[in-house]
């Protein structure tokens, strides 16, 4: 056979070229098409950050109240899905946001229709439902009545209003609004590269997406944030980080919301959720979380110069547990922020498609001669 160079993990390979986002792990930068995530997390909005992904350019007013408004006439799910969701609420958030957005292309007139304009309109689509399943899923599994979407909020105020059953505050909204954003889109993370594995066979935008949510699910991607809020009650007090990373690490476990694949620096985003995260445990009153994580930080710092840093989701999970969302939907959240990517780069990955199919080196034994099974 002839030999072969393995890139396990398919670390430091380049599958492709994009215009989508460009992650500068050496330097910890981080632009969606061309813009630094710096710049879009203090001025812009979700739904424009959506818009600009997936079309690759800055909306004119008009275009973005035009895209506002078509994704908050979306919001609603069919009465079928919302039997679905209750009759799967005992499962995780994860599982239940997958089923729905699968089961959501039951409810597409146009299936048929694989045009790069429809599949951009079904991935928005899916962008403005998701929240809503996500939301009806937690009201239903709590007993509580669901809250119907309302079309004059924004996505990220209407996402909260649906949990919580009242309005929220503008600055809680707000800080949803840039952390939907912060989580937009990251390159060939494991998802993104799922959903456009599975949009190569030419098989449709509700199985790339419902794909990108499976990969996401797990705690080496999108799951770290529940990890790194149950590693923080874990550790109860500040007192007690330095002896709890100790006992960890010696065991060879690893410090949740530390280490990416691709950053070896700080990770940008991490950068800015700290200070939110400052801010808003002195705005609720409540620096138990901000200080436990903190000093885990701390412990950690040894670790830098082997590249291993805070990533995007150490800051997230304090952040959701101060606006009182509940731990098991912080890996939902990320998916809902992840949508409008993964439609940019189904979009990208359709327009000029290949389908991706590497090669595993085979290691096994051959020509093993077949035994009858009463032999064996
Ligand atoms: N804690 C302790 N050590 C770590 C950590 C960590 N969080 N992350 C990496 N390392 C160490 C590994 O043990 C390994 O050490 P070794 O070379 O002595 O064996 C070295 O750093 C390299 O680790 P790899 O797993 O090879 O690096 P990889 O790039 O494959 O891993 C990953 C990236 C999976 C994110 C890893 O850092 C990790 O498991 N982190 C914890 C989970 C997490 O935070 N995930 C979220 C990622 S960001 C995102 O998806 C939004």
């Amino acid at each position: 056979m002839d030999e072969v160079r393995i890139h396990r993990g398919l670390k430091e390979v380049y599958l492709d070229r994009t215009k989508s986002s460009y992650v500068d792990g050496k330097n910890g930068k981080l632009y969606y098409r061309g813009f630094n995530i710096n710049e879009l997390a203090n001025n812009s909005s979700f739904e424009e950050v959506s818009y600009l992904l997936i079309h690759g350019k800055l909306p004119t007013k008009s275009e973005l109240i035009q895209l506002t408004e078509w994704m908050s006439v979306r919001r609603e799910i069919p009465s079928q899905i919302i039997d679905l969701i209750s009759s799967i609420k005992h499962l995780h958030p994860m599982d239940v946001l997958r089923t729905a957005i699968s089961t959501l292309s039951a409810y597409d007139k146009d299936l048929e229709d694989e045009s790069i304009q429809t599949n951009i309109e079904r991935g928005l689509s899916i962008t403005a439902k998701a929240p809503t399943i996500v939301a009806t899923h937690v009201r239903l599994r709590d007993g509580n009545d669901i809250i119907p979407p309302n079309k004059n909020l924004s996505h990220s105020a209407n996402f909260l209003y649906m949990l919580f059953g009242q309005e929220p505050d503008d600055l809680d909204a707000k800080l949803i609004d840039k952390d939907l954003i912060l989580h937009a889109e990251h390159g060939l993370n494991a998802s993104s590269f799922t959903a456009r594995v599975v949009a190569s066979t030419q098989s449709d935008m509700y199985s790339a997406i419902t794909a990108g949510v499976a990969a996401l699910k797990g705690p080496a991607h999108g799951g770290a944030a529940e990890g790194v809020m149950k590693q923080a009650q874990d550790i109860g007090d500040e007192s007690n980080t330095k002896e709890y990373v100790k006992d960890l690490l010696s065991s060879g476990g690893r410090i949740m919301g530390f280490g990416h694949r691709v950053y070896k620096t700080a990770d940008p985003r991490a950068l800015i959720l700290k200070k939110d995260a400052k801010n808003l445990s002195e705005r609720k009153g409540n620096p138990k979380w901000f200080s436990i994580l903190q000093s885990l930080a701390e412990c950690m710092e040894p670790y830098e110069k082997k590249g291993i840093c805070e990533n995007v989701d150490f800051w997230t999970g304090a952040i959701y547990n101060l606006l009182e969302i509940p731990d098991d939907i912080f890996v939902s959240i990320f998916a809902l922020a992840r949508i409008p990517g993964w439609t940019a780069q189904v979009t990208e990955q359709l327009d000029n498609n290949i389908l991706i199919r590497p090669l595993l080196e085979y290691v096994g034994e051959l020509d093993i001669p077949y035994i009858d099974i009463d032999e064996r």
